[in-house]
């Protein structure tokens, strides 16, 4: 499939659907070009919300259990599973794709022989397992489920040695993931390994933050402002290719993973930094909760303009100002440069 071939007609019925978010319990994948479609346009915008995560993961020193199975769950055209699978190309022991579209499940399995031949690769509509030996991993299916589905979904999650989960970074599916994270860490005792930076209770449950959503932006690969290909897709398809948002968790039960050399007081920031004159207002989310703080342009000059230039990385450690609990008195990148 090539962007010459791209058929608008199937591309628009698709983005409607996924925009209204009305799905009525069938399938709306319709044939194979559906899929191959969706996989090389909109697929392969989550795959950059992919590629962001398992970065992080890499950079926190995180791989998955060794010899699981890797089980995409709602997988489409499999976009997802093929980036974890790229990440860790030795770890798996056979990848599991589960989606109630037939279509999907046989689209995913032919990609993901062609891309790993020799893979032992299983596509099954079963939704739940005896086992607990896999890795799930889940990418925007959330808001298509039905309660039935998505209780199913929340089972398997619980069981799973480990759970990489990356939906859309919206308020209403940020905070269901929200409500997954408190399921798996405090009822089936997981360890938080992303987004969060520690294994406290999610600040953004604390009254006065229900506005708050917990989500971060994807940077796509730089290359595509420059390919025409590309630049006509997000002009016609009405899309901003620089905006990202993808809301994320990953958890395990690898008690005795080691956390590479995180400092333990380490603060991510969520969404992204307000830049005024002079300061920037940052929303921090560390063990101790989330806070929204100024940070002064002259106490983090490089920081600030790195933030006014929509860069600067997803980690600090920051100084609380003892004078002024709603200003930072210092922040440093981590990993430092
Ligand atoms: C927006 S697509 C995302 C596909 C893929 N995970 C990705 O990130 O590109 C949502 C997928 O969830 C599947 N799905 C919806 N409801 C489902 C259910 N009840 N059980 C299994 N799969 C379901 C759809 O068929 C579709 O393939």
């Amino acid at each position: 499939m090539t962007f010459e071939a791209l058929d608008w007609r199937r591309l628009d019925r698709l983005r409607a659907l996924f925009l209204n978010g009305q799905f009525e319990g069938e399938s709306y994948w319709r044939d194979a070009t559906d899929l191959a479609q969706y996989d090389l346009t909109l697929g392969e915008r989550i795959g950059w919300k992919w590629d962001a995560v398992l970065r992080e993961l890499k950079l926190r020193g995180w791989s998955p259990p060794a010899g699981a199975e890797l089980w995409d769950w709602g997988c489409g055209s499999g976009v997802a599973g093929r980036r974890v699978l790229g990440a860790w190309p030795e770890s798996f022991s056979r990848l599991r794709l589960t989606d109630h579209s037939r279509l999907a499940m046989e689209y995913a399995a032919d990609r993901a022989k062609a891309a790993r031949p020799g893979l032992d690769v299983l596509a099954e509509a079963r939704s739940e397992t005896e086992s607990n030996s896999y890795v799930l991993c889940v990418s925007h299916v959330w808001n298509e489920l039905p309660a039935e589905a998505a209780a199913a979904l929340r089972r398997v999650a619980a069981q799973a040695a480990a759970v990489l989960w990356v939906e859309p970074g919206i308020h209403s599916v940020a905070r269901g993931l929200q409500a997954v994270r408190e399921d798996l860490v405090t009822g089936a005792g997981h360890r938080m390994v992303a987004p969060c930076t520690h294994q406290a209770a999610c600040g953004l449950l604390a009254a006065g933050n229900e506005r708050h959503w917990c989500h971060h932006f994807a940077d796509p690969p730089p290359e595509i402002f420059a390919n025409s290909d590309w630049v006509r897709f997000g002009q016609r398809a009405g899309v901003d290719l620089r905006a990202l948002p993808y809301a994320f968790l990953v958890t395990d039960r690898l008690r005795e993973a080691a956390r590479s050399s995180e400092p333990p007081d380490l603060q991510r920031v969520l969404g992204s930094p307000r830049v005024y004159k002079g300061f920037a207002r940052v929303l921090f989310c560390g063990a101790a909760g989330v806070a929204e703080l100024d940070v002064q342009q002259r106490s983090a000059p490089a920081i600030y303009k790195a933030w006014s230039k929509e860069r600067g990385g997803d980690f600090y450690q920051v100084t609380p100002d003892p004078q002024r609990p709603d200003r930072a008195a210092s922040v440093a990148a981590w990993p430092p440069t």
